[in-house]
């Protein structure tokens, strides 16, 4: 990078916050402005698409303009414009992707898409610059994997979920037990007040597999309350919280630490919404205290949850590859990390 500083306005829409920010030479934060939609979303349980769409079109003038604003900037200075082209829900993400072209067309700059996973996997590189080969633990409301990265921008996905994402569990367990949306952040809190005194399932599957699974666990969760309910007899929601948790826990830590071993990184980085949980970054501090040779990264909370900060990270790195886009850019629901 030359002497001159670079500047990206990054925006973020894939789901229910309307984000936009402003990131100097990838690593400094000098705006992340987060326009959350989640209590219009509250009272149906989840996000519906349609509501959340309306609600990025009626924000998204406002959430770049705030951070602008707050980055004491003008558009002149801005050296690209990155913007998440997925994946994520289509008509949300259609909405940042055409704010993205047209104010980059608009003042003549370039304009790059970025994965909303490697997104997530680069707010780590706000706290600490990054050392490869490095692994990474994405767990989200949508994903959880197990990514390797030998350098910038190359992403090898060594597991992923088979069935339901860790955050999807965490917020369907949270339902059954009438926790409001998102129900994470809830059963997080329960945990700790509880013990985890119900036998649930841990699915390790195949010997060496670094895939996840964790819809035998949520039926498991789920079969439990109804057959005490059937029965008449009272499930205490503390413990059932503090069970659930602890199997989750149990499965991530695990793996990643034997991934990390396997593939001798020098960092292992959290990333995604299910990051902010209490109780898995006490683990994987305990656990990873015992390996000398592994950094352990973990994002703080603003960082975890969606936000474009970190879609201004990693489009600095894509913007240094030249990997830009044209005004062909399109949202993509399905797209590949690996590509
Ligand atoms: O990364 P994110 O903000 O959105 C996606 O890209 O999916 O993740 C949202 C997910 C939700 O499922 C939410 O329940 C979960 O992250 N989450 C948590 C906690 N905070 C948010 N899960 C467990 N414990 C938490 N403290
Ligand atoms: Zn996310």
């Amino acid at each position: 990078m030359n002497d001159k500083r670079q500047l990206i306005l990054a925006i973020e829409t894939s789901c229910d916050e309307t984000a936009a920010a402003v990131i100097q030479n990838g690593v400094e934060i000098e705006s992340n402005v987060v326009s959350s939609q989640i209590e219009s979303h509250k009272r149906f349980g989840g996000v519906v698409p349609e509501i959340a769409s309306r609600h990025h079109v009626e924000q998204i003038t406002l959430v770049v303009e705030e951070a602008l604003r707050q980055a004491k900037i003008t558009f002149n200075e801005v050296d690209a414009v990155a913007v998440t082209e997925g994946p994520g829900l289509v008509g949300a993400l259609l909405i940042g992707v055409n704010a993205a072209k047209a104010l980059a067309f608009a003042h003549g700059k370039p304009v790059v898409g970025v994965h909303h996973i490697a997104g997530h996997i680069y707010a780590n590189r706000l706290v600490k610059e990054m050392e490869f080969p490095l692994l990474s633990l994405v767990v989200s409301g949508g994903h959880t994997e197990l990514v390797y990265m030998p350098e910038h921008g190359t992403f090898q996905v060594i597991g992923e979920t088979r069935d339901d994402a860790a955050g999807e569990a965490y917020d369907k367990v949270a339902r059954t037990l009438n926790l409001p949306y998102p129900g994470g952040p809830h059963i997080d809190r329960l945990a700790h007040e509880g013990s985890p005194s119900y036998s649930l399932p841990r699915a390790w599957l195949e010997e060496g597999s670094y895939d996840f699974s964790f819809s035998g666990l949520k039926s498991a969760v789920i079969n439990t309350i109804h057959n005490a309910k059937q029965k008449g007899e009272e499930i205490n929601p503390q413990d059932m919280a503090a069970s659930f948790q602890q199997s989750v826990i149990d499965v991530l830590v695990t793996k990643t630490i034997r991934a990390a071993e396997e593939y001798n990184v020098k960092q292992v980085l959290l990333a995604g919404g299910v990051a902010a949980n209490k109780g898995l970054r006490t683990e994987l501090e305990k656990a990873f205290s015992a390996l000398e040779n592994v950094q352990l990264i973990i994002p703080p909370l603003s960082l975890c949850t969606d936000n474009a900060a970190m879609i201004g990270a990693a489009g600095s790195i894509q913007l240094e590859k030249g990997r830009l886009s044209t005004m062909a850019l399109n949202a993509n629901p399905g797209l590949d990390l690996e590509c």
